[in-house]
């Protein structure tokens, strides 16, 4: 059977760094705070001229690089984002455009913070379909453009960046001993779509608007909805967390992250954290922590790997691969 194995890997921050400690000057918060309750200690904020198809521009070239791949290789580009460029043309066709393609297809998906891990479900489901045989799959956020600065319980969560991998359809034998994609769970429920909104809109306000939070109720919800999900790739695979080599979680709150190993039994030596140097960088959080681990050489082929995210909509899933 095809499976969708992973060829390469890149990222792109912006330039500026924004500590905790400047964060100080901009809202009344403190560094000990934000430290007890995310674990965030730094985040990137895009300046002039960076933009999340430029963010998204730069991870995908050096994703093509490790590949040892070109632009003209690659068939299909998912982006996963909610903060575009533009409300349309897709920030997948603007990057499209920027690598200099004039074939394939390209289009975004939208499911926030699990956009990227819907985007690698999407990107495996064309590739086994037939429909591609190498994909660019890209997280891209510039979430500072969508904050209100003014308000301390969001604007200190949240940064910028980008992460990508490159997908490519690969022969294999149909058992979880193969690379690649191996499994997706994805969930929905718009019954919460009021806990984490963006208060404007093309078809509402006619504005971008600011990004609303009730963190309390997403942090409520989020444990439990996400080792479900992580519950469900280990069922249908038949592993277990003793298999796993690596959990790479979406990067929003370190007490999420810890809270979630723990309830699944997965060591936090194979968890792969970030959100101290990142910050929720939404849909870009799991391909820049895949980026970080792969780059250092902690990730290697062969080792079991499971993604998981959850976020706004509420939407949450899991992709298990093996890279
Ligand atoms: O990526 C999508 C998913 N999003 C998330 O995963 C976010 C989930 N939620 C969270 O991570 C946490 O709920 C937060 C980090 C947002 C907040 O942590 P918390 O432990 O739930 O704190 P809280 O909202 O209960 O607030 C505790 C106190 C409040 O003061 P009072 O009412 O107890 O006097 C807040 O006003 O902390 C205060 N507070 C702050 N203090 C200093 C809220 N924001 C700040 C701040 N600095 N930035």
């Amino acid at each position: 059977m095809i499976r969708s194995v992973v060829r390469g890997f890149g990222a792109a921050l912006p330039k500026r760094v924004l500590t905790n400690r400047e964060m100080e000057d901009i809202v009344e918060t403190n560094d000990e705070w934000i430290v007890q309750r995310t674990g965030i200690r730094q985040r990137y904020i895009a300046g002039e001229g960076e933009t999340t198809a430029s963010l998204g521009e730069a991870a995908a070239r050096a994703a093509l690089d490790r590949a040892k791949l070109t632009p003209a290789d690659i068939d299909m580009i998912i982006v996963a984002t909610s903060t575009p460029d533009n409300t349309f043309p897709a920030t997948a066709v603007n990057i499209q455009a920027r690598l200099g393609m004039h074939h394939g297809f390209a289009f975004d998906v939208q499911a926030v913070c699990t956009g990227f891990v819907y985007a690698v479900a999407t990107a495996d489901a064309y590739i086994r379909g037939g429909l591609a045989r190498r994909a660019l799959v890209i997280g891209a956020e510039t979430f500072s453009r969508i904050l209100d600065w003014t308000d301390r319980t969001t604007c200190v969560l949240f940064g910028d960046g980008a992460g990508a991998l490159v997908l490519e359809a690969a022969e294999g034998k149909g058992t979880i001993a193969d690379r690649g994609v191996l499994t997706a769970n994805l969930r929905s429920d718009g019954a919460h779509r009021d806990k984490l909104y963006v208060d404007g809109g093309p078809s509402t306000t006619g504005t971008v608007g600011h990004l609303r939070m009730e963190g309390r109720e997403v942090f409520k919800h989020a444990v439990g909805m996400v080792t479900d999900v992580i519950e469900g790739a280990f069922n249908a695979t038949g592993t277990t967390a003793d298999d796993l080599d690596w959990l790479v979680p979406h990067q929003a709150n370190r007490r999420i992250i810890d809270g979630s190993a723990r309830k699944l039994g997965i060591p936090l030596e194979k968890v792969v954290v970030t959100v101290d140097l990142h910050g929720n960088t939404s849909a870009a959080s799991i391909p820049l922590a895949i980026a970080t681990a792969a780059g250092d050489g902690r990730i290697k082929e062969g080792d079991l790997v499971m993604l998981e995210a959850m976020g706004g909509g509420f939407t949450w899933g899991a992709v298990l691969l093996r890279w």
